[in-house]
């Protein structure tokens, strides 16, 4: 490899930009590096502009003090904008699964999958996509993922009574710096789970500098500047940026579900969905699940001053979290709780170079390993939160549309929302929640069907593999039949 290094002019350019922004400091160890960390470092820094960077940092640690001061108005979604799998007839269903069919026969859904995080509370090494959760298959995520995908082009098929082989639903992996190379060398060992490797577009989101407390720019070594993703709103800004959205266009690409890798039951390219979002008309649709009850911790999908939005539990008032329909006692007013789980058009999609640029950045505190500048650049790992990761959230776009073009669905949790957050032993939201909710769904379905299953102790269900069905459907053979083993 042939390094070339900075010209002087061109170094003295960029030193003195991120001086005058005030993060000189970025350059304490650059005249004492090799060559190769010398034109490394250059090339970092030069991606980075350090006046944006201190523009966003400063707003998203002192958000304009009139926003915090705008009396917000929180409403529930209207009717207009929503539906539930919960009470819709099963005519709408129906109908909705056969739209969303007809357009994956077409070719015309693509899925995007961001996989970008770094999972740090789950704690493996390798991207939470790679993990094993414990089935007895010892499917990893993305494996029980590429799977649906393949299932669900195989149902659209047989219903368009087309070759399978003619339907591709492409699948969008969003990655980042951490999650690039170990997602791409997984992909390839897995033989791309049985896809075609050409309806497979492993991409990477940006990354973001760290900063410190005070705002400055924080470096890792002497030679790096400290990065991570940022957030899982660089969605936008990567679809353009990558390429994703032009291969869209180019393959007639119209609808688009997008999903977090963490959920294990997931309905990827869910035709109920996209028929559904299609139908509807919309730029933007979102999956929620009922809130379990008026303290849970999660987002809610609301109308805010009129516009959709996501808030958190904390900015709702409690008393108002708890109030119930008027109609169905028992029935949280405010129970949509958001589950990162989107349909855009591609039209839609093809506005992001006008508003990405303008989505919030949030303040994430983390403990980000740095070189000390005053101790020769040693890197330190703290023990406690020392900076700020900047993290744009996919859901802030939600405001930009007027409630007419956004649409909600509520779904079964326990059909379609099981994340993967936390290490085994936690209890919740960890592997052995995952597992357990996998096979307790494939004994629902079986039970559907008419099988008697016959568990042995301690095994909650049955594995189901997504290639012998995808929503509990095609499970008929099994009538009558009983079944004693613990993966179909
Ligand atoms: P989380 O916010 O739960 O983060 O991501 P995480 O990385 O999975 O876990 P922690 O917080 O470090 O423990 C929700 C979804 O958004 C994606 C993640 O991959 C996950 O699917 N994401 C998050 C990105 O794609 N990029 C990001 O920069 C952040």
């Amino acid at each position: 490899m042939t390094i070339t290094e900075p010209t002087p002019e061109q170094l003295a350019a960029l030193k003195s930009k991120y001086e005058a922004a005030g993060q000189g400091q970025v350059f304490t160890f650059y005249d004492s590096l090799s060559s190769e960390e010398k034109t490394a470092l250059y090339k970092q820094l030069a991606a980075f502009d350090p006046d944006y960077i201190n523009a966003i940092a400063a707003k998203a640690l002192a958000p304009p003090a009139n926003d915090a001061a705008k009396p917000s108005s929180l409403e529930p979604l209207p009717d207009s904008a929503r539906a539930s799998i919960l009470d819709s007839s099963p005519d709408d269903i129906a109908r909705w699964y056969g739209q969303g069919l007809d357009l994956i026969a077409a070719n015309k859904v693509g899925v995007v999958l961001m996989a970008g995080g770094q999972g740090t509370r789950l704690g493996s090494s390798a991207p939470k996509g790679c993990f094993d959760i414990g089935l007895p298959s010892s499917k990893s995520l993305f494996q029980i993922q590429a799977e649906r995908i393949r299932k669900i082009e195989e149902l659209a098929a047989a219903k368009a009574g087309v070759p399978a082989a003619s339907v591709s639903v492409p699948w969008y992996v969003m990655t980042s710096g951490p999650t690039r190379g170990p997602t791409e060398a997984f992909f390839r060992e897995k033989q791309y789970f049985g896809l075609r490797p050409d309806n497979v577009f492993i991409f990477e989101q940006g990354v973001l500098p760290c900063i410190s407390n005070d705002g400055k720019i924080l470096l890792e070594s002497r030679g790096r500047v400290a990065v991570a993703p940022d957030g899982n709103g660089g969605i936008y800004n990567a679809l353009v940026a990558s390429g994703v959205l032009d291969d869209m266009k180019r393959r007639g690409v119209e609808h688009v579900h997008a999903y977090c890798v963490d959920n294990c039951l997931v309905r990827v390219a869910d035709p109920v969905f996209i028929g559904f979002s299609a139908a509807a008309g919309v730029d933007i649709a979102t999956k929620v699940v009922r809130k379990r009850n008026a303290a849970e911790s999660v987002g809610l999908i609301v109308a805010k001053n009129g516009r959709p939005d996501v808030v958190e539990y904390s900015e709702i008032d409690p008393a108002v979290a708890a109030e119930e329909e008027p109609d169905q006692p028992g029935v949280l007013r405010f129970r949509a709780a958001n589950i990162v789980n989107h349909y855009y058009s591609v039209a839609f999609l093809a506005t992001i170079p006008q508003w990405a640029k303008s989505l919030p950045h949030h303040v994430a505190r983390k403990k980000i390993p740095y070189a000390d500048l005053d101790n020769g650049g040693e890197t330190v790992k703290p023990a406690k939160p020392n900076g700020i990761k900047l993290e744009q959230f996919v859901f802030d776009v939600f405001p930009q549309l007027e409630l007419s073009r956004f649409a909600c669905l509520e779904v079964r949790r326990e059909d379609e929302f099981s994340p993967l957050k936390n290490a085994r032993g936690t209890g919740e939201d960890d592997p052995d929640t995952s597992r357990k909710d996998i096979l307790e769904q494939g004994l629902r379905w079986l039970q559907a069907a008419g099988a008697e299953v016959q568990l042995a102790e301690g095994q909650p269900g049955v594995e189901v593999s997504p290639l012998l069905s995808y929503g509990g459907e095609g499970l008929e053979k099994y009538k009558g039949q009983t079944i004693t083993s613990a993966a179909l």
